[in-house]
């Protein structure tokens, strides 16, 4: 599903990825960890061509995407389901809107996007709040919104950044252990977090990001 060859990316001159290798197949379930600054973000970016390599190769699902072409990134989207730190909610469109308008945007008919958002948002105990406008949630409400419009579309690969930031840890493990739901039916999940509590909650495989390089990749606990 993913595979990194040699992948540097720099800022301004300075290295934050350096020389990564890595191959993680359909169906796996990845942790990637290590304290803020090592390039978790800037690795789950450079996987849906928010950022492009200064070397290197990116493939996911079999498309190389570290020079993809403006005209095909849609179709990278439509595969890969993405949890940001920050939510980037519309604010002036209701929690179902929210959602409904990213199925739209996908291709599905308003009538199967309407149906659609109102299961997800169902699953993750939000339904009653389909009306209401993303301001008048708590931030966990918030960010169970955001969660709900990147699942509803059904994506391959789900990309998931720090997605427990707001919640509280009953949430944080309902998110989890949903997210571990979805891997069994078949998609790849990537969560990168520097949570160790999260971490340590169910056995997956690992990746250990230090100064931008990988330290350690394996079973965790090892
Ligand atoms: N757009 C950017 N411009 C310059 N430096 C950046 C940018 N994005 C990230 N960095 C730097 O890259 C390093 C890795 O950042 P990041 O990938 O966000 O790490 P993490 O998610 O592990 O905390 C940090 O030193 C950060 O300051
Ligand atoms: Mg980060």
């Amino acid at each position: 599903m993913i595979r990194l060859r040699s992948v540097d990316k720099e800022y301004d001159g300075r290295k934050v990825l350096r020389n990564l290798d890595l191959q993680v197949d359909a169906g796996e379930f990845l942790f990637v960890t290590g304290p803020s600054g090592a390039g978790k973000t800037t690795l789950l970016r450079l996987l849906y061509a928010a950022e492009r390599p200064t070397a290197g190769e990116v493939w996911v699902g079999g498309e190389r995407v570290d020079n993809i072409a403006r005209a095909r990134l849609p179709g990278l989207r439509r595969k890969v389901g993405v949890i940001f730190q920050d939510f980037k909610l519309l604010r002036r469109k209701t929690v179902l809107e929210n959602i409904t308008f990213v199925l739209r945007f996908h291709g599905l008919t308003q009538r199967e996007a309407h149906r659609r958002a109102y299961l997800v948002l169902k699953r993750l105990g939000l339904h009653h709040r389909q009306s209401a406008l993303p301001d008048a949630l708590s931030g966990g409400e918030q960010q169970r919104v955001a969660i709900a419009r990147a699942l509803a579309y059904q994506p391959r690969l789900i990309l998931a950044d720090e997605p427990t930031g707001n919640l509280d840890a009953d949430l944080a493990g309902e998110l989890l252990s949903l997210l571990c739901d979805i891997n069994y039916q078949g998609a790849t999940v990537i969560l990168a977090t520097h949570d160790n509590s999260l971490l340590e909650s169910i056995p997956a495989r690992a990746i250990v990001l230090h100064g931008g390089a990988i330290h350690y990749d394996g079973m965790w606990p090892p």
